[in-house]
């Protein structure tokens, strides 16, 4: 990996050794995802989503000072106390949720911007109340009403004992949530579908009983496997778009190849694009400008012009660089400047 984009490896905050970081937003990658444990933002969800957790609970005070919480000291949080975050880069973040057992929001083009919790990194201390992470990227589904999942014909939320979270496994690049649904045990695993913002969900029970979903719910396709065994597919569409801290200027400095430098790492690009020619998810973008590219499904090379460039970009399907899939490279919906300053940088990489 070229020391352009400079990754940190993350060796604190309890990440993997795989994880990459960019200041305070750490992501994995789609054969290593990355998971944490953490108070995860709630972006208004409905209270029959949240039945089970306790709007407004109280969180310890933290010190800079000390570096620890401070006994005694509450205020109300606005955050998830015992969600997971997942994230396989640019393509698929999830958040699942151990109170309420279920998958809560879904969004692509970023993870989490940790600085409220992990604190300014050049100034080494956090906000005393700010437990709760930012949002980064795309939201294209975000959960609505009761569980979906159906024992026996009825929800799990109408249960008369309500699902209990029993862990998670994490084989690869494979996740698996277990909970509790009276006497049997239901498995749960997310991942994304071949197009944009598609999901694919497997359920499983174990000891018993009929697995069943609710029916109509918009977008949702629900196919049954067997009694036991249950995969939906979900077609989200775009909800909401979210920055992460707001005072991030990328373009500071104007619209160049210096702000499109760092353009490049906040969307993370080099998860999939090496800047030294080594082939990685992607091609690598160094000294592509001005080449000719073969294109699948193409009898003529495409030229590397400036319009290939910013089309690759804001529309990766349009032409499929040979050898390499298409639907992996999440479409970018930037700002005009950030597509401008990106192609600077990209032409200077030589
Ligand atoms: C999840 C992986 C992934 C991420 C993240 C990603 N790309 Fe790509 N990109 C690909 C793949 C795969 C291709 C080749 C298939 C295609 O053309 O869509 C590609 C193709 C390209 C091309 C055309 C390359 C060529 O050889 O002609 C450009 C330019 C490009 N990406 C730029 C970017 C930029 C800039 C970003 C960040 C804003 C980015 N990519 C993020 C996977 C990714």
């Amino acid at each position: 990996m070229a020391a352009a984009v400079a990754p940190v490896i993350a060796e604190s905050s309890g990440l993997p050794s795989t994880a990459l970081t960019y200041g305070n937003r750490p992501l994995g990658s789609p054969e290593e995802p990355l998971l944490l444990r953490t108070f995860m933002p709630d972006p208004s969800l409905g209270d029959e989503v949240l039945g089970r957790h306790e709007r407004g609970a109280k969180s310890p005070r933290y010190s800079a000072k000390k570096g620890s919480d401070v006994p005694g000291e509450y205020k109300p949080i606005d955050g998830l106390p015992a969600a997971i975050g997942v994230n396989y880069g640019s393509a698929l973040s999830y958040c699942w949720d151990t109170v309420e057992c279920r998958l809560l929001y879904v969004w692509n083009n970023g993870f989490l911007d940790m600085q409220n919790y992990w604190g300014d990194p050049s100034r080494g201390n956090r906000q005393s109340f700010g437990y709760v992470p930012n949002l980064v990227g795309t939201m294209f589904y975000k959960a609505g009403g009761k569980h979906p999942v159906q024992m026996g014909g009825k929800s799990l939320s109408d249960l008369p004992e309500p699902p209990k979270f029993l862990g998670y496994t994490k084989t690869g690049k494979r996740i698996i949530f277990s909970y509790s649904a009276g006497s049997a045990e239901i498995a749960c695993e997310v991942s994304s579908g071949d197009v944009a913002h598609n999901l694919v969900i497997r359920y499983k029970v174990k000891g018993g009983g009929e697995l069943g979903y609710q029916s109509s719910l918009p977008g949702h396709t629900v196919k049954k496997v067997s009694p036991s065994e249950l995969i939906v597919t979900i077609q989200g569409s775009k909800i909401a778009q979210y920055e992460g801290s707001p005072n991030k200027n990328l373009l500071k400095g104007g619209v160049n190849a210096e702000s499109g430098k760092r353009v490049f790492a906040a969307m993370a690009c080099v998860t999939c694009h090496s800047l030294d020619g080594s082939k990685s998810h992607g091609p690598s973008l160094l000294g592509i400008h001005g080449k000719e590219r073969k294109i699948k499904g193409a009898n003529k090379p495409a030229l590397a012009d400036d319009a290939y460039i910013l089309e690759s970009i804001r529309n990766p399907n349009a032409k499929v660089v040979d050898g390499y899939p298409e639907n992996y490279m999440p479409p970018y919906q930037l700002k005009k400047d950030e597509y401008q300053a990106l192609l600077l940088y990209i032409k200077t990489l030589k």
